[in-house]
């Protein structure tokens, strides 16, 4: 049957840029032709436009999200500016309140738990698991040494193939194994790196165990890193005596501010649907950082959600303590990332944002970004258990109702008047925006 729409096209990475275009105009009725429009969102250099072009294919522009920096983040007693790359218009203005207000009680303490990295042979054997144990065991060496060439350069970086095993995965599906490899990749994400090791050795095990065909039939399915890195782990917390949160606890005591602080964390704790939220809070911080330096932040969320519910249900990332006097507030967060390779120098505003954190190793940027989750974190159950969300979130969200509004200088400052210390709601501002009007015909 014929899909709906329009017709299928084949070749379409072949066509110009312009080719490409002159479809989507077609596509969408446009009367004007996109190509000038879309034009004007591409870089004016044309070297620099040269290099952001060659990140994907199907390119027909540049799509613009907002790069900022949040300033007084304490992180091990060191002061970072730390770059943002965000759509949402809140979350640097939240992660920043919290940077300050965390900047003089002790700031972020983080430590690394570990920066293990792993990758998986999966493949099937159709003969006696005891078989293939004896094999495998004889075969680890020639695997190993099958890498040799690729891992060379890394073993000079302090990385390598830390550690290789069977895993008999028969219960789930017959006849299925899982070689499970360790790895350390320095200051990489080591992407390409772990894949090549795994292909090379997925090679010798097929061409080893093929000679064995009385024994059983050897086949590889895949072979591939995991961005499950439970072993790559940050602990980020912060902490002060109850009295000191004042500061940030508006019309509630600290007290009792502490005591609901906790009661919300506890929340997460025990429900998926608002764990999924609180844990979307630490994610604001943490994919802004993890985007501009140029890393992978689906990677990241996607090892974060199942770490996430590695109790069996779905739970929260952070956790909130009261203890005697003390309130503290930790974030455990797995996050393999890497400020060599990859996108991480070819992007040019990513290597600023580096540059901006002072050129951190790959450890260091785990740790920054996980403090970057528990600021945002923090933030959002603050204003969620004082003033509620809306209030801040809506104002700053203004200027984006102002736009949909076609709101004037004039219009924008009345409006600003009008609401300021008032709550902030679409239908609020339409509302007076449509009366300034009738006002003045
Ligand atoms: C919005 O981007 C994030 C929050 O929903 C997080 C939370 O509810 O904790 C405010």
């Amino acid at each position: 049957m014929e899909p709906k729409g329009i017709p299928l096209i084949s070749g379409f990475s072949k066509l110009t840029r312009k080719e490409r275009i002159e479809i989507l105009n077609k596509l969408i009725n446009q009367n004007e032709d996109l190509l000038p429009w879309l034009d004007s969102w591409m870089h004016p250099d044309a070297g620099q436009q040269a290099t952001f072009q060659k990140f994907s294919e199907n390119y027909i522009t540049s799509f613009h999200i907002p790069f900022g920096v949040v300033p007084n983040m304490v992180i091990n007693g060191r002061h970072y500016m730390v770059p943002m790359v965000i759509e949402e218009s809140s979350v640097i203005a939240a992660a920043a309140r919290s940077a300050k207000f965390w900047s003089c009680r002790g700031g972020f303490r983080a430590e690394i738990l570990g920066t293990e990295r792993k990758g998986q042979i999966h493949l099937t054997w159709s003969g006696h698991p005891q078989r293939l144990r004896d094999r495998f065991e004889g075969l680890t060496q020639d695997m190993l040494a099958a890498t040799a060439l690729t891992t060379r350069k890394m073993k000079e970086r302090g990385g390598g193939i830390t550690g290789i095993r069977l895993v008999d995965k028969t219960a789930a599906i017959p006849g299925y194994y899982q070689v499970d490899v360790s790895f350390e990749t320095a200051d990489a994400m080591g992407a390409n790196f772990i894949n090549t090791c795994l292909e090379e050795m997925a090679a010798v095990l097929e061409r080893e165990l093929s000679h064995y065909q009385e024994e059983g039939k050897v086949e590889i399915i895949m072979s591939i890193l995991s961005n499950y890195t439970p072993g790559s782990l940050i602990r980020c917390s912060v902490e002060c005596d109850i009295q000191e949160l004042s500061g940030i606890s508006g019309k509630l005591s600290p007290e009792e501010f502490a005591r609901k602080f906790e009661l919300a964390s506890r929340i997460a704790g025990v429900d998926v649907s608002r764990a999924v939220t609180h844990n979307k809070g630490i994610y604001n911080g943490v994919d802004a950082v993890v985007l501009a330096t140029g890393n992978d932040w689906r990677a990241v969320e996607a090892c974060g959600h199942a770490f996430a519910s590695a109790g069996g249900s779905y739970s929260s990332l952070s956790e909130a303590k009261i203890s005697g006097n003390r309130f503290s507030y930790t974030l455990n967060l797995p996050i393999a990332l890497g400020t060599v390779g990859g996108l991480t120098k070819s992007h040019p505003q990513a290597a600023l944002a580096l540059s901006i954190l002072g050129n951190p190793g790959a450890g260091e940027l785990m740790m920054i970004a996980a403090a970057a989750g528990l600021a945002n974190n923090f933030s959002a159950v603050t204003a969620l258990i004082t003033s509620g969300i809306q209030q801040g979130h809506m104002k700053m969200h203004l200027p984006n109702i102002l736009k949909q509004l076609n709101a004037t200088p004039q219009e924008e400052q009345s409006i600003r008047a009008h609401f300021e210390g008032k709550q902030v709601s679409h239908a609020a501002v339409e509302l007076f925006v449509n009366n300034l009007r009738n006002q003045h015909g």
